[in-house]
């Protein structure tokens, strides 16, 4: 379910599992609708009627979700009513992304590391509070936001305007805003696959959130990746999954709410390499997934079923020990105003990379563009330059009209 590179990475990845007959998708893109074995199927992943109606027609063996919404909406237990096996959180669990207050609450009643934060219900009870603070403010909305809920403000007056902003705007939800503790470092995503008790990680990886080169402009979903980290050796790998991992799957035990799923942690890596917890994810990380799958070399169907049996924890992920990354081609003006149903031209002849389609359809025979971010161009090498080589040339065969990228993906 769902329409984005992520979405492609997962399909692609499940079809070539020999256990695997027929992947659909729904609603799909460009990219999944020429990928052998897989088809796309034009229903709204918000559509939980439709679409269990289509796995109850088809006899679909396995439902996997890609993004967040239908998750938080209760797509998993909406299935399992009906008889359907849908692989991902409760409502419940999914809470972990879907209320950051939630999220912050959780993660300091279980004593997991994340920034020092207040929620506040009231305009004036917030702006009363920035102005005892110094240095960059964090500024938050509760709920659902596409990545477009955070705002990182370097005065006091930027602050207060956000804030009264936020609590005039009509929108439906919470109303809540939480103020939060400025962290420095870099920024790390932690991604697992998780029975309940028991998880396996995804490598590791890391994206870059600016639309810009330097880390300049506006945060987007997300402008290149890359797996693994080179920065994470085993002692820091090992912090994270005793101080971060483990008490977060024990406290949504103890919560009433196993998490079942996948689950991304956005974590910061402070100087003196202390690991803190940005925020949770209930999904697989958009462009992340690219260079993870990319890597995978274990079959991520047998593991998904693994998964559902309780029986994690005698299997194994295993990954390429090269390096790959992923560079996000995009539309002119993305993350704000961009234009689409620009003709892509350069895909045929590509030998050093594959490209996920993040925002494609085919209009009458032709691919055209479709979304702020098109495509997420993937290599792999044995040194990370050589894989950011590969995708650089395979971006310069690829073009559309307005299209536009960063050109420093895999050099931090
Ligand atoms: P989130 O949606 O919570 O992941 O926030 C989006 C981005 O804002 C993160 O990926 C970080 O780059 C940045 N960010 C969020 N919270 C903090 C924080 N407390 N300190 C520094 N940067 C943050
Ligand atoms: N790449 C960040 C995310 O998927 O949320």
């Amino acid at each position: 379910m769902g329409n984005g590179g992520r979405e492609h990475a997962i399909a692609w990845k499940l079809a070539s599992s020999p256990k695997v007959g027929q992947v659909f998708v729904a609603p799909g893109n460009g990219g999944t609708e020429k990928e052998d074995l897989v088809k796309n199927v034009d229903i709204d992943p918000m559509n939980f009627q439709d679409l269990s109606n289509f796995a109850l027609s088809q006899n679909i063996q396995l439902t996997i979700v890609g993004p967040e919404e239908p998750l938080v909406g209760g797509i998993v237990e909406y299935f399992s009513d009906r008889g359907l096996i849908c692989f991902g959180p409760s409502a419940a669990a999914a809470r972990l992304e879907g209320s950051k207050s939630f999220a912050k609450r959780f993660l300091q009643k279980y004593k997991i590391p994340t920034a020092g934060f207040q929620v506040f219900s009231t305009s004036d009870s917030a702006i009363k509070f920035v102005r005892t603070l110094s240095g960059p403010i964090v500024i938050k909305k509760d709920g659902l936001a596409s990545g477009k809920g955070v705002f990182i403000c370097q005065t006091i007056t930027a602050a207060e305007e956000v804030i009264k902003k936020c609590f005039s705007e009509k929108k439906a939800g919470s109303k809540e805003l939480l103020i939060e503790d400025f962290l420095k470092g870099e920024e790390l995503s932690y991604i697992v696959l998780v029975d309940g008790e028991d998880f396996k990680a995804f490598s590791t990886s890391q994206d870059y959130k600016r639309a810009n080169d330097g880390g300049m402009g506006l945060n987007t979903g997300g402008m290149g990746a890359y797996s693994p980290v080179a920065f994470v050796d085993d002692a820091l790998e090992q912090k994270i999954i005793e101080s971060i991992v483990i008490p977060t799957l024990r406290g949504m035990i103890a919560e009433g709410s196993p998490y079942r799923g996948f689950l991304y942690f956005g974590l910061m890596v402070d100087p003196s390499r202390e690991v803190y917890v940005i925020e949770y994810n209930c999904r697989f990380g958009d462009p992340e997934t690219q260079p993870i799958m990319m890597r995978l070399k274990s079959d991520l169907y047998t593991a998904i079923l693994a998964t559902l049996e309780g029986k994690l924890n005698g299997t194994m992920l295993n990954f390429d020990e090269r390096t790959s990354v992923s560079v996000v081609m995009a539309s002119r003006g993305y993350p704000e105003a961009y234009e689409i149903g620009h003709p892509i031209a350069g895909l045929e002849n590509l030998t050093k990379a594959k490209v996920f389609h993040s925002g494609t359809k085919i209009k009458d025979e032709v691919l055209e563009t479709d979304g702020g971010r098109v495509l997420a161009v993937t290599a792999m090498g044995s040194e990370i330059e050589e894989a950011r080589r590969k995708a650089y040339e395979s971006v310069r065969e690829i073009h559309f009209s307005g299209q536009t990228y960063r050109t420093d993906i895999g050099r931090r």
